[in-house]
Formats: C-alpha cells, structure tokens, sequence
C-alpha cells in the first residue's frame, strides 16, 4: 500500500544517505517541480541546501516575489536570486530566430548559474526536479523522431561539466504525483496547481525582438487574462493559459483619437502531458470580456485575438 507520505519518508531518508555532509545546489524556476523537489531536500538536509532562481526579466508579473516569499519567509529555506535581467535583454536585443533565442537563454542560464555555484563556493550536488517523463523522453516532447522542432531548455538543463553529483528525488514521479506531492509537503494549493511555465518564460511568447518595455506590456496583458480565468472559476480545467504580444500593429479608435499599437493574442489549452493539445472552448462573451478589459488597461494593445489552433499541428507555445 503505497502513499506519497511514505514515498515522502523514503526519499527524505535516501536523501540523506547520497548528500551526508555535502553541499547541495538547486535551481529555482519558479514551476512545481523545481519546488516540490527544493523542498522535499530540505526537509531531509535544512541548511546543507541552497537554492538559486535566476531572475531572467522574462517572468510573469511577481513571479520572483512569489517565490522569495515562498522560500524565504515561508520555508526558511537559504535562497540566493540573481538579477539577471539586464543581461539576458541585452543578449537578446536585436534577436528575433525563435531557436537562436532559445539557445541564447538556455546557455545564458547556465553561465548565470554557474556564475552563483562558484560564489558559493561550490557545491557537491546539484538538485534537479527531473521527473519520471524526462527520463523516458530523452527525445525532447516537442519533437518528432529525429526534428527538432524546438531546443528544450528549463533548470533540468544543466551541463554535466559543472562536475556536480546529481540529486533527483521526483525521478520516479509523474506531474500529478509531484503535485499531490507537494501538498504533503504543505504547498498551496494555489501554488502546486499552477499552469506549467517554460525555462525560456516570455521569450518565446514574444515573436521577434524582444525587450524590456515589450515584456512589461505582455506581463500586464497576460495577468489581466489569467485573472478573468481565475474569476470565471475555469483556471483548474486549463492544462496552460497565457498571452502573446504579436510583433504587428494595428489601427484602432481610442474615443476620439486614433491608436496604432500591437495586436495580443490569448492562448488557452487542455492537455493530459503537453505532447497534444485541445483549444479550450470558452464562449464569446467571456473573450470579449479579457479583450475589453485588456485594451483598456494595456498601453501598447489596441487589438486581441484568440488563438484557435489544437497541437498538432500548432504547438502550444508561439515560438
Ligand atoms: P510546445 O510549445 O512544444 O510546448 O507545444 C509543450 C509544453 O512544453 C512547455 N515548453 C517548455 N518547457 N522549457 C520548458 O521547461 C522549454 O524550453 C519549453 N518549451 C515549451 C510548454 O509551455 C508546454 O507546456
């Protein structure tokens, strides 16, 4: 009779067993399962623990907040953010390949984050929340047999040159698992429910270039958006939810003055693993509803549209 308080149990015991005395390092996305696992070692090692979360300026409205206060004030656990942002705008000024953006975040990540280890003085393991798809799918799940269709990057990605003994206690685990875990270990729900979110972050919901003022106007837009799912009481039956700012402007009427400002599209899915996806019905009224309130309160948007396209043949993500 299996039960996740004595899957719990034994991995907090096999956890101490690997670690010992050493120092372990782990790398906050910010997602459930870089979470769960954060937490579940430091149930087992406390301070022998580090965390590190990369702010990269491509996150969501407070997502960094949510984070520290999670970790700092709420589990005491050691946590180092790195302010990264201007580095990564500045690395993607000018880029607008999808695939050269990727790689650009994906190897800009793991310099940032080695960058860190090495302040700390290193470390013995470095934790990764790798669950049990990972390791079956060496074939990244966006891809077909031998394309690529994109380069995966999340924290799980770091290069085995760090030279670093692997901690990976949600291996064995499926995504509802890792969340029925983390409520054991005493998340939120609200926080253990939350739509999977990609390493790159906006980047990829950004086509074309990418800056500073572009990310803050799709925070405000995408915020808007998930706060009328949450409102409608919809946001559990959506596997993923989010905005994208479309690099084409539009003319519209603002009272009596004409506007020429982007054009935002909302994204919305249901998805068992991501692999294939189904657009999520809502009806007009409700989309009238974001696009009104997201004009109205976004300067930069004058136009939103939905996206109607189930995976195949559409990804989930624009990019
Ligand atoms: P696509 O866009 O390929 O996405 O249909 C499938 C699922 O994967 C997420 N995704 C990523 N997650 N790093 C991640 O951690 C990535 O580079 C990445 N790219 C896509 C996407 O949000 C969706 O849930």
């Amino acid at each position: 009779d299996w039960t996740m308080a004595a899957y719990r149990e034994t991995k907090v015991r096999e956890i101490r067993e690997q670690v010992g005395s050493g120092k372990v390092i782990c790398g906050l996305s910010g997602g459930v399962d870089s979470s769960v696992a954060a937490i579940l070692i430091h149930e087992a090692i406390g301070e022998q623990l580090t965390c590190v979360f990369v702010d990269h300026g491509l996150l969501r409205l407070n997502e960094r907040e949510q984070v520290e206060r999670m970790f700092r004030d709420h589990y005491n656990i050691p946590l180092v953010v790195v302010d990264a942002e201007e580095r990564f705008m500045a690395g993607l000024a000018g880029e607008t390949d999808p695939e050269r953006k990727r790689k650009f975040i994906g190897a800009e990540f793991i310099a940032v984050f080695e960058e860190e280890a090495n302040k700390l003085g290193g470390a013995d393991f470095l934790a990764q929340g790798t669950l049990y798809p990972d390791v079956i799918e060496s074939v990244s799940f966006t891809g077909g047999p031998s394309v690529t269709i994109k380069s995966h990057h999340n924290v799980g990605g770091l290069p085995e040159r760090m030279n670093m003994a692997l901690v990976e206690p949600l291996r064995e685990l499926f995504k509802d698992e890792v969340r029925e875990l983390g409520r054991e270990l005493g998340l939120p729900d609200i926080f253990v429910g939350r739509h999977p979110f990609p390493g790159p972050g906006l980047a990829i919901r950004i086509p074309g270039e990418v800056t500073k003022e572009r990310c803050d106007i799709l925070r405000k837009a995408d915020a808007i958006y998930l706060d009328e799912i949450r409102k409608a009481g919809l946001y559990d039956a959506i596997w993923q939810a989010f905005a994208v700012l479309l690099p084409v402007k539009t003319v519209g009427v603002m009272g009596d003055y004409r506007t020429y400002d982007s054009v935002c599209a909302l994204r919305a899915v249901t998805s068992t693993d991501g692999m294939t996806a189904d657009v999520y019905p809502f009806d007009a009224a409700f989309l009238t509803g974001c696009a009104t309130r997201i004009v109205n309160e976004v300067q930069g948007v004058n136009r939103v549209v939905y996206d109607y396209t189930s995976k195949p043949p559409g990804t989930i993500e624009w990019e």
